[in-house]
């Protein structure tokens, strides 16, 4: 496995594999980010994976400085599911001097984590589109963790015409349903216990939807009230659609993407469900 700190290495080295899948993370690597690895590795000739802390997506008053990085782990972990390349590049190698392009999308972005984080997904579209013309992936693999960011990335790659194909996978979660994020490294162990509330939640409005409900508020509710039962305040209740990610009132034959973000303690966490479960 290469470890490439530089485009230029990283664009003659892609080189050499005839279909490349391209895994983007921020490190601090989990099961969730392996099973990105473990489905490139099993569709490509290539698996890049990229390791690279984005200071645009996160807001002045965010966990930038603070969010969790251990890059000899994360290495050893990508080099045991067989990645061929890591691109790990420092802030000046991405944004040099004089760097000023920023990617803005419209109507996906401005809901639910966009309207709460302002900016966050610029950030993200612009990051995502540089590594997309470093690595030229075949394919680009995101989890489905990060709902309204894989529609985001469709959207880019639709409306840019970028010749990637987008591979969304699983969530991947804890026994308790509890989904794997870097920031649950936060979680003191009272809070890790509380923090089941987000899969209590959305458990309830999936029972709800299963017995025939579709009114979104009467799905809101649901989870609201399963939040109550542990003193948890949400930043939002989403019920969307999972294209356009417009606020749904009814759910139709398209289903919903129902999401909330919660904050546990000083740890804010997000996490999702598609209805129809797929
Ligand atoms: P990061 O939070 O490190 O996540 C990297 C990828 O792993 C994302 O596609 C995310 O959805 C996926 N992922 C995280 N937790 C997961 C889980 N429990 N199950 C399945 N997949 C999971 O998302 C980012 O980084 C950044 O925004 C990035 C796209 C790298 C741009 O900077």
């Amino acid at each position: 496995m290469r470890i490439l700190s530089k485009v230029a290495e990283v664009r003659a080295a892609r080189l050499e594999f005839p279909s490349v899948g391209l895994v983007p993370t921020m490190g601090f690597l989990h099961s969730g980010h392996l099973s990105l690895v473990k489905a490139a590795r099993a569709a490509n000739a290539g698996v890049i994976a990229s390791l690279f802390v984005n200071p645009t997506q996160f807001g002045p008053n965010e966990d930038f400085n603070r969010y969790p990085r251990a890059r000899e782990r994360d290495l050893a972990m990508l080099e045991s599911e067989r990645c061929d390349l890591v691109f790990a590049p420092d802030v000046a190698e991405m944004y040099p001097e004089g760097f000023d392009t920023r990617i803005e999308i419209g109507g996906v972005t401005e809901g639910l984590e966009g309207a709460v984080r302002p900016g966050h997904f610029t950030g993200v579209a612009t990051v995502v589109a540089k590594l997309f013309n470093i690595t030229t992936p075949t394919r680009a693999y995101f989890g489905q963790k990060d709902a309204q960011q894989v529609a985001v990335v469709r959207k880019l790659i639709q409306d840019l015409n970028l010749p990637v194909e987008l591979v969304v996978c699983p969530t991947i979660r804890e026994a308790d349903g509890l989904a794997l994020s870097s920031r649950n490294a936060y979680l003191a162990e009272d809070e890790r216990r509380s923090a089941v509330v987000l899969w209590r939640a959305l458990t309830a409005a999936k029972t709800l939807y299963d017995s025939g409900e579709r009114s979104a508020q009467a799905l809101r509710t649901a989870m609201k009230a399963a939040l109550d039962a542990w003193g948890a305040c949400p930043d939002y209740l989403g019920v969307s659609d999972p294209q356009s990610f417009c606020d749904l009132d009814e759910i139709g034959p398209t289903g919903a993407v129902v999401s909330l973000a919660v904050r546990i303690g000083t740890t804010r966490l997000i996490d999702n469900i598609v209805l129809p479960t797929p």
